[in-house]
Formats: structure tokens, C-alpha cells, sequence
């Protein structure tokens, strides 16, 4: 029997076998900003009776219309993207996903082009199951021509759910999904809610592996509109965001759902309580609401050019809760310029007044810098310069938060 002598070097060796499939599109470089139906507009396909508020294309364009009028595009918020119900109940004849006809009687193609000529990137939704979470129809045993589509019509982001599939399974099918979206060679945020789908089936998430393969992942369950499921979101994430801070970073995020300031269920303390945690965290910023009929407070939330930069901050470091004190939960974040932080004075506690807080800030390790300038994030007021050895004593409101940018002096 003959040999045959392949020569191959240990340097290109190497390379093929750390050849394997990683998500590298390159987007989300900071975290994904923009609006989704989604928490707001659920499965709202009655447009007979709701023609502003159903799944369609008016609700669409008349929200990219807003997004641009009000400052969102030019504060950041890049997306429009549609959750679920935005398909047709039943694909083409050759088998392909379209959208629902009444609703979206121009098509995706003219969607995509009515958005992008406003400068924002359209998104939509697609289940890697058999089924959406509302009974469209599912990508699974698709992916390849669904995702070639999306991208044939100049979709810019895909949300992709769990609903309807095998749980076992989900950890090839987003790794397939996120293939099939690399081969189409449109460049497409890949947001999921993979390690959902697996920790609400008993299934320990690999979130290493989750967060290589898609740019956002959810492993915590939906936010509702109302205090109970803010508070009961925010102890979570202050008891385990430790956990994540290594697998989330510029290109994977953690994504602690969507943005409910401006809808009905939250007080504005806690709107901002909600807007300061998501900037902290780095989390994704996806309004569900309605931008087309704000309150002023709300939209000012949304639109702060320095929460936003905290939380668009290159460094793009996940901050997390690190001290309690008293009844005041302390989280915070590093940022730039080199040495300084944002920080988050959370109380929760829903009896009577503020709640004072003292903390010698050398016990929170603000040690990287001389001093530090602390501006209230929320008002743009300025509160002080503190060096590492002060003691910083303020008093946050119930169910509210104190969000401080501290920034390094030399
Ligand atoms: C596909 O993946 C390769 C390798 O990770 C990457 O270089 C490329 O930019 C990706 N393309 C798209 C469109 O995501
Ligand atoms: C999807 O549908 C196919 C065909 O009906 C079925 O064989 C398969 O078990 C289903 N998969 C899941 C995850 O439900
Ligand atoms: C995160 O990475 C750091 C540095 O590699 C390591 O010390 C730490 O234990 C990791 N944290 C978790 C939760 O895995
Ligand atoms: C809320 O504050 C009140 C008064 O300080 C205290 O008695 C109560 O235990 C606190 N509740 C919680 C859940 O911490
Ligand atoms: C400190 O921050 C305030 C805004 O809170 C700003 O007006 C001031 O210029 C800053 N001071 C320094 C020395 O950077």
C-alpha cells in the first residue's frame, strides 16, 4: 500500500483545526440599540379594530417616522425590528416564508428600503422550531433558504426564539441557524433566546458556547409591564450577573429584555431604575413602546446622551451589583476615560421615604483615580469631586435609583 506524504506545517495545521464556525459578522460592537413590537405590541393582528397598534407595515413606518422626528436614530437607536406575528400563516408554494399579506401588503423588500432611507436597519422574528411562539410558521428544517430570504430582502437583524423546538437540540440548531445566516454574506445581527429555551427546560445553558454563536442572548424570563417583574428582574440579575460578566462583551451580549419606559406599568422612578440597570449592565436597549405617544419623562429617559454613553461605552464591560448596603443595592460598571465608573444606587424597598446611604469609596474600589467627578446621570446636575478616601452620603427614593457617572480626574 501506498503513502501519500501530505506536508502540511504546524502553523497552517493549527489553523484548520481551530478552523470551527464562530459568529464574526462583526456587528454589535456596542449593544444593539433600536425598538421592538414586541412587550408593547404583542400579537396584535386585529388592524380592523387597532389600525395603528396591529403587526403591519403602517405601525412599522409610522414608528421609523417618530425614531427619526424625536432624536432616536441620532441618539442611537438604529433598529426597528418586529417580533413575532408578522408572517403569513402559510409558506409559499415553493416553500418559502412571506409576510402576512393584509398586513404587510408592500412586502419586506419595500419595508427594508422605507426604513434604511431613514437610516435605521430593519429586524424581524423567526422560531427555530416548527412553530413561532404564536403559531406562524417555524424556520426548523429551513434555516438555510429562511435566513438566504431575510437576506434576500435586505433584513438587517433576526430575532430568533425557541418556541417548538427540541430542547435537547438547541444548541445545534442556533449554531445552524447562525451558519445559515453567515452564508447568506449579509452581515445580520443574531439576537436569540436560546439559553431561555434550555434553562426553561432543566437544560444548563453553555453560555461560552451561546454567546460565540449569536450577538444577544436572553436567559431570563419575559418583563412585563409592571413593578413586580422589574423588581423581580433586577434581584435576579443583582444576585447572578456575576456569572455572565465573561460571556458578554462587544459582539455577545447578555440581553436582559426589552425597554418598557414609556409604557403604562412602571412610576418614573422606576422607569429610570429600569434605563440605569439596562445602561450598567450593557444590555441591549430595545424600546417596546409606543414612540409615536410619549411622555415627555419617558422619552427623556430613553433619549439621555450620558446613560447612553455609559452604556454604549467601548470598553463595553458588563457592570453588575457588587455591595449592599443597608437596604441600598450598589452596582457598578467601569468605563472610559481609563479609571473611571458608572454607578447605581438601587432601593427597592417599596415603605415610605429615601433611603440614606453612606459609602467611603475605597471600600468600592474607587482606587484607580486622584479623584472623581460625580455627575447625576438622570438630571445632569453636578454632585462633586471625591477623592478615594471621602465618604459619598446621598439618599435614593423608593423604588428608584441615584445613577452617578464618576469620572476619573487625574
Ligand atoms: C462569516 O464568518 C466568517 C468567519 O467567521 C467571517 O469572517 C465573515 O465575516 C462572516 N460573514 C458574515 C456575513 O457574517
Ligand atoms: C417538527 O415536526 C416534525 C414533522 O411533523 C416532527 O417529526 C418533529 O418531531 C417536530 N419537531 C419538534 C421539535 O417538535
Ligand atoms: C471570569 O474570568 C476571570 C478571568 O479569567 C476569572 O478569574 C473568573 O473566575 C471568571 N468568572 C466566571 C464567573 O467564570
Ligand atoms: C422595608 O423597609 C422597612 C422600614 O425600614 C423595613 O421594616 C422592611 O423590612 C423593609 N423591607 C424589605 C423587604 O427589606
Ligand atoms: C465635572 O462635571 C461637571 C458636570 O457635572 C462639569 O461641568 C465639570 O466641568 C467637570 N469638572 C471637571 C474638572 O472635569
Amino acid at each position: 500500500m501506498s503513502t501519500v506524504k501530505v506536508c502540511v506545517s504546524p502553523v497552517v495545521l493549527l489553523a484548520l483545526l481551530t478552523t470551527v464556525f464562530s459568529l464574526d459578522n462583526g456587528l454589535a460592537r456596542t449593544p444593539p440599540m433600536g425598538w421592538m413590537s414586541g412587550q408593547r405590541f404583542r400579537c396584535n393582528v386585529d388592524c380592523k379594530n387597532y389600525p395603528d397598534d396591529c403587526i403591519s407595515e403602517t405601525l412599522v413606518k409610522s414608528t421609523a417616522d417618530m425614531m427619526v422626528k424625536r432624536g432616536y436614530v441620532k441618539a442611537g437607536y438604529k433598529y426597528v425590528a418586529v417580533d413575532d406575528c408578522w408572517l403569513a400563516m402559510k409558506r409559499d408554494k415553493s416553500g418559502n416564508i412571506q409576510p402576512d399579506p393584509l398586513r404587510f401588503p408592500s412586502g419586506i423588500k419595500a419595508l427594508a428600503d422605507y426604513v434604511h432611507a431613514k437610516g435605521l436597519k430593519l429586524g424581524l422574528y423567526l422560531s427555530a422550531g416548527n412553530l413561532t411562539c404564536m403559531g406562524y410558521p417555524g424556520s426548523l428544517g429551513h434555516y438555510d433558504s429562511d435566513m438566504a430570504t431575510l437576506a434576500s430582502w435586505g433584513v438587517d437583524m433576526l430575532k430568533l426564539d425557541w418556541c417548538n423546538s427540541d430542547p435537547n437540540k438547541l444548541n445545534n440548531e442556533f449554531e445552524e441557524a447562525g451558519r445559515a445566516l453567515n452564508k447568506t454574506g449579509r452581515p445580520i445581527l443574531y439576537t436569540t433566546t436560546w439559553p431561555l429555551g434550555q434553562k426553561t427546560k432543566g437544560i444548563q445553558p453553555d453560555l461560552t458556547l451561546v454567546a460565540k454563536y449569536c450577538n444577544t442572548y436572553r436567559v431570563y424570563q419575559d418583563l412585563e409591564d409592571g413593578w413586580e417583574s422589574l423588581e423581580a428582574l433586577v434581584k435576579y440579575y443583582g444576585d447572578n450577573g456575576r456569572s455572565f460578566v465573561n460571556d458578554s462583551g462587544p459582539g455577545n451580549w447578555n440581553d436582559p429584555d426589552q425597554l418598557l419606559v414609556g409604557d403604562f406599568g412602571l412610576s418614573t422612578e422606576q422607569q429610570k431604575m429600569q434605563m440605569a440597570l439596562w445602561c450598567i449592565m450593557s444590555a441591549p436597549l430595545f424600546v417596546s413602546a409606543d414612540v409615536r405617544r410619549m411622555r415627555p419623562e419617558s422619552q427623556a429617559i430613553l433619549l439621555n446622551p450620558l446613560a447612553i454613553a455609559i452604556n454604549q461605552d467601548p470598553l463595553g464591560i458588563m457592570g453588575v451589583q457588587i455591595v449592599v448596603k443597608g437596604q441600598v443595592k450598589i452596582w457598578k460598571k467601569a468605563i472610559t476615560p481609563k479609571g473611571s465608573f458608572a454607578l447605581v444606587l438601587v432601593y427597592t424597598n417599596i415603605s415610605g421615604g429615601p433611603s440614606r446611604v453612606s459609602v467611603l469609596l475605597s471600600d468600592i474600589g474607587f482606587t484607580t483615580a486622584a479623584a472623581y467627578n460625580f455627575t447625576n446621570v438622570f438630571d445632569g446636575t453636578h454632585i462633586g469631586v471625591y477623592k478615594p478616601w471621602h465618604t459619598f452620603n446621598c439618599e435614593v427614593d423608593p423604588t428608584g435609583v441615584l445613577f452617578v457617572q464618576a469620572a476619573a480626574l487625574p
